[in-house]
């Protein structure tokens, strides 16, 4: 298949190209969109033939669900029953209301149960329904162009990290899909956080750019499902996507914690032993300590403390180790402040939560 790949410009947006994908989508096509977190893969999510499509074009497993985009608030109703959620005491649609005001258009899904005319082929056969507005203004105009409900995962290789850059859709989608709409780099770079409010309490599922405080602001009591924390050998997940080992880079990487001058005498020793094997080793750092490593392959992901532009740079950072083809991957830990919670839960996935203590490894 022949993938049409049109090029935005931010500031003079080509309707022309979104009323051809709105097109696309009604006929049952594919097309990647950028979202403000990651490139999504769309297709129409009240068909399920679309989203079988999904599902093959990304080699996913389908009992993985798809998160259902939206771009107008008023349409919950058709895809969600709002009338039965169990943690809220009085009025339930306004705290969706309230929380759809604070954070819509944004970087924050929300489970509820699914209405009829969600396919179960889109929900991974359960029988709640993940729903997003995202905040990039090209992907609004796409919805709402495709007839208002979009199934998009991310739009990589299931397995692969998720696309941050255009290249990175076009280096697994060229091909497999109708058209990728080309906005550029996204703006945050990690997955939105997903809420789950099919529950007494309101669970985080996947950490965010969206974070607990903020939702406990608007909800009150949040809790955070254990597999989040824990390293997935006790807790079973319950977005089951959160199960497999997403953001796997090629090589294997370990994230080394401890103090600075231990994790970099820690990865330098390796380094070297590696070199003398003929490995080649990578290292994500902050800047600051671009210089303190010798090793062939070192990725800075933005100054201490900035864990934004952490956020912003993981995903490409891990696909350039696989072009790379590095055999070894070392990363200093990141602050788990705000988006850094993110940062580091997808960093523990993509390292099967190898981690090693080099204040440990010095004695
Ligand atoms: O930022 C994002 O959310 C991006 C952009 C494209 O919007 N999308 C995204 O989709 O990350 P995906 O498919 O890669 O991840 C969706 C996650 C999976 O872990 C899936 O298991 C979970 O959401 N999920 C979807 N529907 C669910 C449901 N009904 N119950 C529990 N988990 C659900
Ligand atoms: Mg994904």
């Amino acid at each position: 298949m022949d993938t049409e790949i049109i090029r935005f410009n931010r500031e003079d947006p080509d309707m022309t190209g979104i009323d051809k994908a709105g097109k696309i989508i009604k006929e049952g096509g594919l097309v990647a969109f950028p979202t403000e977190t990651v490139y999504g893969l769309g297709g129409d999510a009240l068909n399920p033939d679309s989203s079988r499509k999904i599902y093959e074009a990304k080699g996913r497993p389908s009992d993985n669900p798809l998160i259902v985009h939206i771009a107008d608030v008023k349409d919950i109703s058709k895809i969600a029953v709002t009338d039965n959620i169990a943690y809220v005491i009085d009025d339930v649609s306004n705290k969706i209301a309230e929380l759809a005001d604070r954070f819509w258009p944004g970087p924050l899904t929300i489970i509820l149960h699914k209405t009829d005319a969600v396919p179960r082929e889109t929900t991974g056969g359960l029988d709640t329904v993940a729903i997003r507005m995202p905040s990039d203004p090209i992907a609004l105009a796409f919805i709402k162009a495709s007839g208002g409900f979009i199934a998009a995962p991310s739009a990589n290789i299931s397995g692969r990290p998720s696309p941050t850059e255009v290249s990175h859709v076009i280096e697994d989608m060229d091909g497999r899909i109708d058209m990728i709409l080309d906005g550029g780099d996204v703006a945050i770079g990690v997955e939105s956080t997903i809420l789950d409010l099919t529950d007494e309490i309101p669970m985080i599922l996947r950490p965010g750019a969206i974070t607990v405080d903020d939702l406990s602001g608007v909800l009150g009591e949040v809790r955070i499902d254990p597999a989040v924390i824990e390293d997935g050998s006790t807790a079973a997940p319950k977005a089951p996507g959160m199960k497999y080992r997403h953001y796997a880079p090629k090589g294997e990487l370990v994230i080394v914690t401890g103090t600075h001058k231990n994790v970099t005498d820690y990865i330098n020793r390796r380094a070297e032993e590696e070199k003398n094997d003929l490995l080649r080793t990578g290292v994500i750092c902050a800047d600051e300590h671009v210089l303190d490593y010798r090793a062939p392959f070192i990725k800075c992901a933005g100054k201490l403390g900035d864990e934004e532009t952490a956020a912003k740079r993981l995903y490409s950072i891990l696909r350039e180790f696989d072009h790379d083809e590095v055999d070894r991957i070392y990363s200093e830990a990141f602050d788990t402040e705000g988006i850094g919670n993110a940062v580091m839960n997808r960093l523990l996935k993509a390292a099967g939560h190898r981690v090693t203590d080099a204040d440990e490894a010095s004695d």
